[in-house]
């Protein structure tokens, strides 16, 4: 089975899509994706009962399937057969993970070989379906995975450090577009140019001082650095109740930070705990407020 990661945002996500700096850990869940020769082309989702013909005008999954096959080895026709173990439009980079599975998968049918950096920069185009103007950081963690420094311009920067640290991932339930969350961005962009400039630069400097505090393993200063930047996403009118009531409980459980995470409006919340048993507590008090979550643990 070829595989795509998930991933959460620690810091700057919106920033990256104007050229700053963002930090993100790839998860270990994500999607696996089996391509075989088939009689005609066909992309079946089991997990969520979907089974889709490429279609260059179709929704979206059918376009993004048709992106996909126009730019692979031309041969037979194929199916491809994913299973998703991520939640769609809850910025946890559903759709990058989907693509590179699917992708990977016809490689492999096809014996393509190519790098997973290669594998990352053309699930781009999977992602530009889906995003419109995606900055490339989902479907770079969803190949490469880890904990990286993204920035548009210089690609992935993996980073490294001694001491795990844990995140609990809580879900609002409430669906968001990360296309749409892109576009009000980008109208307040233009309505307030300096105003909008401001805050990416304030990400960025988060961003690049949390990169700072993984490797020192200060998770109390990375918790601050997450608590700033919800503030920011706030600014830019990207919470919404349920989800500062997530934050809320999960900074009053004992996590050193907590924020909302990818394009936000909805989607996940994510909070930092430098040490399992806490985590257990933060993911205890999100359960007991109804929302579903887990939690993972970022190893260098
Ligand atoms: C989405 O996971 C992250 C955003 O910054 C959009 C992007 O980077 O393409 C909101």
């Amino acid at each position: 089975m070829s595989f795509g990661g998930g991933k959460v945002i620690l810091l700057g996500e919106h920033g990256v899509v104007y050229g700053r700096p963002a930090l993100a850990v790839g998860l270990e869940r994500g999607a696996h994706a089996k391509a075989s020769i088939h009689a005609t082309n066909v992309l079946d989702i089991a997990t969520w009962n979907l089974r889709v013909e490429p279609d260059p005008q179709g929704e979206l999954l059918a376009r993004a399937f048709a992106e996909a096959l126009s730019r692979s080895t031309p041969d037979a026709p194929v199916r491809v057969q994913v299973d998703v173990e991520l939640p769609a439009g809850a910025g946890l980079g559903c759709s990058a993970a989907v693509g590179v599975a699917v992708i990977a998968a016809l490689d492999e049918l096809r014996g393509v070989e190519r790098s997973r950096v290669d594998l990352g920069h053309e699930a781009i185009h999977w992602e530009r379906v889906f995003h419109g103007n995606p900055s490339g950081i989902d479907n770079m963690i969803a190949a490469c995975g880890g904990a990286a420094c993204y920035r548009k311009s210089e690609g992935l920067d993996r980073i490294t450090f001694d001491r795990s640290f844990w995140l609990v991932v809580g879900d609002s339930g409430e669906a968001s577009s990360t296309k749409e969350r892109v576009a009000e961005v980008a109208r307040f962009h233009e309505r307030d140019r300096a105003g909008a400039e401001r805050i990416f630069d304030a990400m960025a400097s988060l961003a690049q001082n949390g990169r700072l505090a993984i490797e020192a393993a200060d998770h109390p200063r990375l918790g601050r650095l997450m608590d700033l930047n919800h503030a920011l996403l706030n600014a830019l009118m990207l919470s919404t109740p349920r989800l500062e009531e997530l934050v809320a409980a999960a900074r009053e459980a004992g996590a050193l930070g907590a924020k909302v995470t990818g394009a936000g409006g909805g989607g996940c919340m994510v909070a930092l705990c430098a040490e399992e048993q806490r985590a257990g507590a933060v993911r205890a008090s999100l359960e007991g407020l109804g929302a579903s979550s887990f939690i993972t643990e970022v190893r260098s």
